[in-house]
């Protein structure tokens, strides 16, 4: 799972190269920022700290279901002012996006979504990163994980924050957890940590919408194949493969056209979820070494009911 997270980041590293906005902008507000030691003394009220307008290339948005606006309303909050909101502080070692024993700390996704989003509706919180990878983090997902918006690194302000293991910048902010635990296994595929870097918004979502938008037609039992084939195409594919407006962007390479390659050559299909290599040498999507036979063959058995045809062709 760690490796996995591992073979993820020289790909995100380089389709940073793509997003220049963000390449030149970040890093370069990042060396100019000052950032003033935040007074915690004083009990703010969250709501007064969101803004309708960016302020600044290192504020933080937030979209999706807010509380008080519109639903699609983006709000942005500035570093600084989340500094100022209650913090929680854990000391971790398994986290690959850090060198070792790290202290960090920050706010949980769970106290963002209470003081932000609207208190009954959303189920689903997803950070969107300036590469347009996304993190779905479900509520059951963070019941058991606890993910952390990251605001300090062993106590340093951002400006102070390391690179990332392969040299990237890591803000403008970063998600991590406690100590963490799979909590399922699926075929080869264990629940895998969310550790997404270069988080620029995040959305309180709910999966009805969010995940509605990759599940199978029709009823299937939790341990027919293509259950189990959605259940690890939404933890891991959706991150950088988009269907529609919802997931992932990274990869440019929509749900239709995975559909399409599953339906027409399985077997192309699971070499390349494989090896990606081993069917296009120049291929920047990570390696599933670590999927067997039978998880290729529920990813694949998905994504041909994920076909508008597929009924016929299976
Ligand atoms: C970390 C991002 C990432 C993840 C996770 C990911 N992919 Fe990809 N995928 C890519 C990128 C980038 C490409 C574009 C071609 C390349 O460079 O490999 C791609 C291309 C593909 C292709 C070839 C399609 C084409 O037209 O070129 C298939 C098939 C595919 N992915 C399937 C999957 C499946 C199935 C999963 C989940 C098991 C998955 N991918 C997970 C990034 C990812």
């Amino acid at each position: 799972m760690l490796d996995h997270w591992r073979r993820v980041e020289p790909q995100r590293i380089a389709s940073l190269a793509l997003c220049a906005l963000c390449l030149l902008a970040w890093p370069a507000a990042n060396a100019l920022a000052s950032h003033s030691a935040p007074s915690s003394a004083q009990p703010v009220s969250p709501q007064t700290l969101l803004h309708p307008q960016r302020t600044s290339v290192g504020d933080l948005a937030l979209g999706g279901d807010l509380a008080g606006v519109p639903r699609g309303t983006t709000l942005f909050l500035r570093y600084d002012d989340l500094l100022r909101l209650p913090q929680t502080t854990y000391t971790i070692d398994d986290d690959p996006n850090f060198h070792g024993h790290t202290v960090i700390s920050g706010i949980p996704l769970a106290q963002l979504a209470h003081l932000f989003g609207q208190p009954d509706s959303s189920d689903l919180i997803v950070a969107l990163c300036y590469d347009k990878y996304r993190s779905n983090y479900p509520s059951d997902y963070i019941r058991d994980h606890q993910p952390l918006l990251v605001l300090r690194i062993d106590g340093k302000l951002r400006d102070r924050w390391p690179q990332s293991e392969y040299g990237g910048p890591m803000g403008p902010y970063l998600i991590s957890h406690p100590t963490f635990t799979p909590s399922f296994t699926i075929l080869s595929h264990k629940d895998e940590m969310q550790i997404p870097f270069g988080v620029i918004e995040i959305d309180f979502r709910s999966q009805s919408r969010v995940f509605g938008a990759i599940r199978p037609p029709g009823k299937w039992p939790g341990n027919s194949p293509i259950w189990q084939g959605y259940i690890i195409a939404r933890q891991d594919c959706f991150r950088c493969h988009n269907a529609g407006l919802e997931g992932g962007q990274m990869a440019r390479r929509d749900w239709k056209i995975l559909a399409a390659w599953a339906t027409t050559d399985p077997a192309l299909f699971a070499a390349y979820i494989h090896a990606p290599k081993s069917v296009m040498p120049s291929a920047k999507m990570p390696a599933h070494a670590d999927y067997d036979a039978a998880s290729l063959h529920a990813l694949t058995l998905y994504f041909q009911a994920m076909f508008p045809s597929g009924e016929k062709i299976r």
